[in-house]
Parts: C-alpha cells; structure tokens; sequence
C-alpha cells in the first residue's frame, strides 16, 4: 500500500529533535534577546524516552522512512545520545541515520557516535572568520574547535560530511568565497543554505537573503563549476561540482527556488509532536498516544492518516503571495 500525502508524495525522511536547547544563539534561530535566561525551555521529563523514539521510529520506517536526521535545538546536548543511535542503528539497520549538529561538542563525541552506528554527519558552519562566525552564531566557540570537530569527524569515518552556511547579506557573504577555497578538494560538501523565514523571531527580511543564483556566480567567477544531478528525488540541496574535479557543493534554495513538491519530510519534536512542514503553526501530539498505551496499530493508523491529509507547501505559497505570513514554530524546536 503506498503512503501518499494529499500532493502525492511519499513519506521518506524522519527528522528527530532530541532537545530545543542549544549552547549557540545564532542569529537567524535562536536570538538571544528572545533565547534569553528566562525563555522556557523543555523540561527533561516532557521529553519522549529514547524508547519511545525508537519505537515511534520503527513505525515510520513500516511507512517508508528511509533517512532519520537526529536534530535539536544542538542533538549532542541530549545526554548519552549515543544510546538512542545505537537503539536507531541495531532496530534499523538499512535506514540512512545521520545528524545535524554545531560541531561545538563532536569531536569528544565522534567515535563513540560512530561506533554506534551513526552514518554520517553534517555540521553548521557559517564563516572561518572569528568575527563573522560570532556575528552569525552569537557564541564564544571559536571556529577552530568547529574544524577540529570535522577533522575528528572524518578521522572516524561519519562520511560523507556537509557543511551548511546559511548566508546573510551584508554579515558573511564575504566569507562565500573563503569557504569555497578551504573546502574544495576536502572531500566534504559545502551546503549554501539562502536565510529563511522560519519561526517569527529572527526577523527575516528578503533583502537579508543572498540568492542561491548570486551565489553560483561568486564562486564559479573563480572556480568554474557545472550542475549535478540529484543523489535522489526530492534531495534538498541542488548540486554543483568544480570542473576541476575539486569536489561538489550544494545550494539550498527554500526561497527563491522553492522544493516543496518533492518534499517528502516529516519532522517529530522533542516532546512527542509531528510537524508536517518546517514551517508548519502546530504539530499533532503522538505523546499522548504512547502514553496511554496505544497499540503499534493505533501508532500506524494515527501517522498513515496525517499524512494522507497533507497538503503543505509553505514555501511555494510564500513565493506565490507576496508578504505570505503566518504563525510559525521556531527551528529549534522542530529542528533543521
Ligand atoms: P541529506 O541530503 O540527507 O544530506 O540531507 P538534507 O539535504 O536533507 O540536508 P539537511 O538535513 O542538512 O538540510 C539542510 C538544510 O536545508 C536544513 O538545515 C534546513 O535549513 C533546510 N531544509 C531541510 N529540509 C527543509 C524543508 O523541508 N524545507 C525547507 N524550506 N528547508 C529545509
Ligand atoms: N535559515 C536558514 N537556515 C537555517 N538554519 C537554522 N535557521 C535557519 C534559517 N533561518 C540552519 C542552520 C543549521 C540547520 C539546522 O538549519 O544553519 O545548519
Ligand atoms: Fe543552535 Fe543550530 Fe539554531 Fe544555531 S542554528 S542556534 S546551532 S540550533
Ligand atoms: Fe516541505 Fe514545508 Fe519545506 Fe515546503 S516549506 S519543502 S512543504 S517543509
């Protein structure tokens, strides 16, 4: 039986935040005139268990999820979440298990994830500039434990491993080129990710966005570059690769070219709630479901159901209407 959404697309990426904590206050996510000491942050106890993911995860993947992406808030300050990956990794052992992280906290992490049975990581990186990295992320992590973290990271083999840098104009455009030069011929794969309009606290601007074709032309003025297929259908980042054979890149172009027709993501909070677009105003609680002791049958029906109904498609809407505005969760609740 296929699992359609009311678009006609398939269920195949879970997306999973551990925890809407994060010991950065980027900007673009989690300002901290907002993130500040008094923001309310989830208690440990309204957290689903690593058993209840699992479990919750298995069911999606009876639904056709085939990649799970571990999220926060920053994932690597959940405690022992090796733990849950090698619950993911041995209960699924053919899923694509991967996590998005700030690098702050991977490098001491690094083999213990990998022994676990992580499969790769991507980590966020927005400038190697000191200054313009603390602009971004409002940290006082420097950008060298973030290179060490990605070193730590091939070193035990989480490969391939993305870079994502969310470009602003007028803060870190000018890092889009020394990005380029560091990473090329790596092995890794820088990901340009245009500033979105996610939650309602980072005031998003579109002059604040730097579009995907602007960054295109930036680099291949100095390296020339040429498309790429997509790895898959419905794959995020379109790819571009040097003609020198330097490697790839990605380019994520939620604004300017948006993707929602092939999005096939679904993403589960820390506490229990699935959110069927990233920038969806409020997700269906499954917590209390597994809490009052709803069978694997129930589980199934309650998902099967809410994505046959989905019909999101934020992005596209945005773009179709001028000034499209509504309610929105925050990222780092829902996760990237
Ligand atoms: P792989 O192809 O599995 O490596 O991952 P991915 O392309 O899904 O990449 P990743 O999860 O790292 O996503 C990259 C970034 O793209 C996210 O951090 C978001 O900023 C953005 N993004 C991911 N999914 C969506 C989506 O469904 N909608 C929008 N608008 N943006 C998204
Ligand atoms: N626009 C674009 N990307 C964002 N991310 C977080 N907030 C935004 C935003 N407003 C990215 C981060 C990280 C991933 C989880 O999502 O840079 O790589
Ligand atoms: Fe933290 Fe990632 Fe949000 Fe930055 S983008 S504040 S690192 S969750
Ligand atoms: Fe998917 Fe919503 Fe992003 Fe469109 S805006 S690609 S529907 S998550």
């Amino acid at each position: 039986m296929t699992n359609n959404d009311a678009l006609k697309r398939p269920l195949r990426d879970l997306r999973i935040s551990v925890t809407d904590r994060c010991n950065f206050r980027c900007r673009y996510c989690m300002p901290r005139e907002i993130f500040g000491p008094d923001h309310h942050f989830l208690s440990r106890r309204e957290l689903l268990t690593f058993e209840e993911i699992t479990r919750l995860a298995k069911i999606f993947h009876t639904l056709g999820v085939r990649k799970i992406r571990l999220t926060g808030g920053e994932p690597l300050l959940r405690k022992d979440l090796e733990v849950l990956v090698r619950m993911l990794a041995t209960a699924m052992p053919k899923v694509d298990l991967a996590l998005t992280t700030n690098g702050s906290l991977l490098a001491k992490k690094a083999r213990a994830l990998k022994d676990a049975g992580l499969d790769r990581v991507t980590i966020s990186l927005d400038a190697l500039d000191d200054n313009i990295f603390r602009a971004m992320t409002d940290t006082d992590i420097s950008v060298e434990d973030v290179l060490t973290s990605i070193c730590a990271a091939e070193e035990v083999g989480l490969t391939p491993i993305k870079i994502n840098m969310v470009v602003k104009r007028g803060v870190n455009e000018g890092e889009i080129l020394p990005m380029a030069r560091y990473f090329r011929g790596t092995g890794h794969i820088l990901r340009f990710i245009e500033f979105m309009d996610v939650g309602s606290t980072n005031q998003w601007e579109n002059e604040d966005v730097v579009p995907a074709r602007e960054i295109i032309e930036t680099i291949h003025r100095e390296f020339p570059l040429e498309p790429l297929e997509a790895n898959y259908h419905g794959e995020v980042a379109n790819r571009w690769q040097y003609r020198d054979g330097a490697g790839e890149i990605g380019l994520i172009t939620s604004v300017t070219q948006p993707f929602c027709g092939d999005c096939t993501r679904i993403r589960l909070s820390a506490v229990g709630e699935l959110f069927t677009c990233l920038f969806a105003s409020s997700g269906q609680d499954v917590r209390e479901l597994l809490r009052g002791g709803a069978t694997d049958a129930e589980l199934t029906a309650f998902i099967r159901a809410l994505w046959s109904h989905r019909a999101d498609r934020y992005s596209e809407l945005r773009q179709e209407k001028h000034q499209y505005r509504q309610e929105k969760v925050e990222m780092s609740y829902i996760g990237g």
